[in-house]
């Protein structure tokens, strides 16, 4: 039995074997140290310094390609603030695939990254004058309305015929995190399907002469496991386009679809999910007498999440009463989802081993709750040690902070043994010029 089995829900490692799922595909040992994307971590360590965020381009891609192929007559719409990079955005047009955006700053980089108007969708459920004005000027094909005040608003500005979705609360419990749970009713997304409220956002927007209502919207939630809440979710969303009345073109399913962060977690069955929407998607239309919608799915984290490493150095090393702390240089400025979410991660020692004992990875923050990691790091962890931790991918680099002050990591492209940043570090100079 492996340290890890018997301390289930610690995010074991800097054993001689890598964790199966959590790592970027194609992620090696060569002796202690761990080689991303054919570029040695150490390496990358010293060349780019700590903290730093590691991104293996092949297992983007392939996670966009794997959605494509499950799903070929879906639009997979890459879900912008997952992972909010111009580079990352182009992989994902030269993927195929199209993106979302929830506002005139993730709009922007699109625009940098040339991304086409005609595949980016726009939601939120606050779009402020400003975003709506910059999702008309660039034609985004698609702006999701969230609320009353927003169709009124949007319809005065649109002026020909602008594609709209609307979103919908279907009440369905995905069973995830309270705070990444958006299909249950009485919270802020949405008009909800049982008030009534989203049969009547239909009606306001067919009123309106400059919308043109496309498809219909939901996103049921975050780190979502289980196939048949979206199941679900089209048994619901097909029952309302069927009591509309309105010719629905397009249903979109939003995203959601979990990424394994432990050891032993299980991947989201795509194959599965593709089968079972389909099969649910064609029998409620065809029970219910009406065209069967073209798809969308918005996938963020099951496709950068398992793509990041993020790389710290030890500073110092506490033997407490009851725990080791080991500190690195890092924390929730770069990671805040452990405290928001209790996201729990794996750690791993790289360039040597030694006999494992349990240790608490901590930040570098003025809190106690910056706790990165539970996991096993060789007894004499000590400052200078490099450490890695999986699945940085997703929802880090989107919410990182300047807690602190305390200046913000790059991301580093790896690929073919090849390294380049594609966002650089932050600096002082970047903190000072904010400030009057
Ligand atoms: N579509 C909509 C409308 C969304 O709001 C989201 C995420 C997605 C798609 C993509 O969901 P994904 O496939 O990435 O789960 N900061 C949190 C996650 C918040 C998710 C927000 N919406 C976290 O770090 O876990």
């Amino acid at each position: 039995m492996t340290l890890a089995e018997l301390l289930p829900g610690i995010g074991c490692s800097t054993g001689p074997v890598l964790e199966e799922g959590l790592w970027p595909d194609g992620t090696a040992l060569s002796g202690s140290d761990l080689v991303i994307g054919g570029v040695p971590a150490t390496r990358l360590a010293a060349q780019f310094g700590t903290p730093c965020q590691v991104l293996d381009e092949a297992t983007v891609r392939s996670r966009a390609r794997a959605f494509a192929s499950a799903l070929p007559e879906a639009e997979v719409v890459f879900a912008g603030k997952s992972l909010p990079c111009p580079e990352v955005y182009r992989w994902m047009a030269s993927e195929g695939l199209s993106l979302d955006v929830s506002s005139a700053g993730e709009l922007a980089l699109a625009r940098a990254a040339g991304f086409p108007a005609e595949r980016i969708v726009m939601h939120g459920n606050v779009k402020t004058s400003e975003d709506l004005k910059a999702a008309l000027a660039y034609g985004v094909s698609r702006i999701v309305v969230d609320s009353f005040d927003e169709i009124a608003q949007l319809g005065a500005l649109a002026t020909h015929g602008q594609k709209v979705m609307i979103r919908v609360t279907p009440g369905v419990d995905a069973l995830t995190h309270a705070a990444i749970a958006t299909g249950v009713e009485d919270q802020k997304f949405g008009f909800s399907l049982a008030s009534g409220a989203a049969l009547e956002a239909i009606l306001r927007v067919v009123e309106q002469p400059s919308l043109r209502l496309v498809g219909l919207h939901c996103h049921i939630g975050s780190q979502v496991r289980h196939v048949a809440s979206y199941e679900e979710t089209v048994r619901r969303m097909v029952g309302l386009i069927a009591s509309c009345g309105v010719r629905i073109e397009q249903l979109d399913l939003g995203g959601g679809f979990c990424a394994p962060s432990l050891p032993g977690e299980s991947s989201f069955d795509l194959f599965g999910f593709a089968q079972r929407v389909r099969g649910a998607l064609n029998y409620e239309c065809a029970v219910h007498r009406v065209p069967v919608p073209a798809l969308l799915i918005e996938p963020g984290r099951s496709i950068v999440a398992n793509a990041g490493v993020t790389l710290y150095r030890v500073c110092a090393v506490k033997r407490g009463v009851a725990r080791t702390f080991v500190a690195v240089d890092g924390g929730m400025s770069d990671n805040p989802r452990p405290a928001l979410y209790g996201a729990k991660y794996a750690v791993r020692l790289v360039g040597r081993g030694g006999r494992l004992q349990p240790v608490t990875v901590v930040g570098r923050h003025c809190e106690a709750g910056d706790v990165l990691a539970d996991g096993l790091l060789p007894a004499d962890v000590h400052a200078g040690d490099v450490l890695a931790v999986p699945v940085t991918g997703a929802y880090h680099h989107a919410l990182a902070s300047n807690y602190n002050q305390v200046c913000r990591p790059p991301i580093i492209a790896v690929k073919d043994g090849i390294a380049r940043p594609i966002v650089r570090r932050e600096t002082e100079e970047d903190l000072l010029r904010r400030y009057v």
